[in-house]
């Protein structure tokens, strides 16, 4: 399965369905692809609907034909522009074809949650916009985590620091930073972050556009 960045919290999957999260492309100054680049995609997960997250998710969604799945409220708004969404609620998991989706905690304002997701046999978390929160040890406890995608911008999330207590909490197998350096005001770095986790979990730190395999 590919894993590519496409830079601020925008991830995007390929495997045996086509997921993207997060897709703030126009308005990004990092973007590393526009919006119509994407004609394959299957899911689309939001975390919550603050502009640098939800972006362009009604444009591919409208284009592609792909589901969103997102919180209730986001959801119901979606439906009233005729997209597909599975709306769902923290603490609550769905099934959908290939793709399993645990929505969990965020700290944040926004309606923000979190994404634990499993696709092709392997675990994903994607935090969101999100403080360190207690709670990160029971998900730690309760899903064995292969990708974690964490903020570590600071301002409107963890900082360098408090995200590598996450990733203490959390113990996933590789990390990957996200939401920082998008705009000035985002001022954690990904070398700090790194020298924090030090051997706790593999960092691997993606430009936007760049992609791993696992
Ligand atoms: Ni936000
Ligand atoms: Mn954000």
């Amino acid at each position: 399965m590919k894993i590519e960045f496409l830079g601020h919290a925008c991830i995007y999957l390929e495997g045996s369905k086509n997921v993207l999260i997060d897709p703030f492309l126009n308005g990004n100054p990092l973007a590393s692809k526009k919006p119509e680049d994407f004609e394959n995609i299957d899911y689309i997960l939001v975390t919550h609907d603050h502009m640098d997250h939800l972006g362009d998710t009604k444009s591919i969604a409208k284009r592609t034909g792909a589901v969103v799945v997102c919180i209730h409220e986001i959801a119901e708004d979606l439906s009233k522009s005729g997209i597909k969404s599975e709306g769902m609620n923290i603490g609550g998991s769905i099934n959908l074809d290939d793709l399993t989706v645990h929505m969990v905690n965020a700290v944040h304002s926004g309606g923000s949650t979190g994404m634990i997701f499993e696709l092709d046999g392997k675990t994903f978390y994607h935090t969101g916009d999100t403080a360190l929160f207690s709670d990160m040890k029971i998900y730690g406890e309760f899903f064995d985590v292969d990708v974690m995608f964490l903020p570590i911008g600071d301002r409107y999330t963890m900082g360098p620091k408090s995200a590598s207590r996450a990733v203490e909490f959390v113990k996933p197998k590789k990390v990957i930073p996200i939401h920082y350096d998008t705009f000035p005001i985002l001022t954690g770095k990904p070398n700090e972050f790194k020298s924090y986790v030090e051997d706790k979990a593999e960092v691997i730190v993606l430009k936007p556009g760049e992609n791993i395999e696992i």
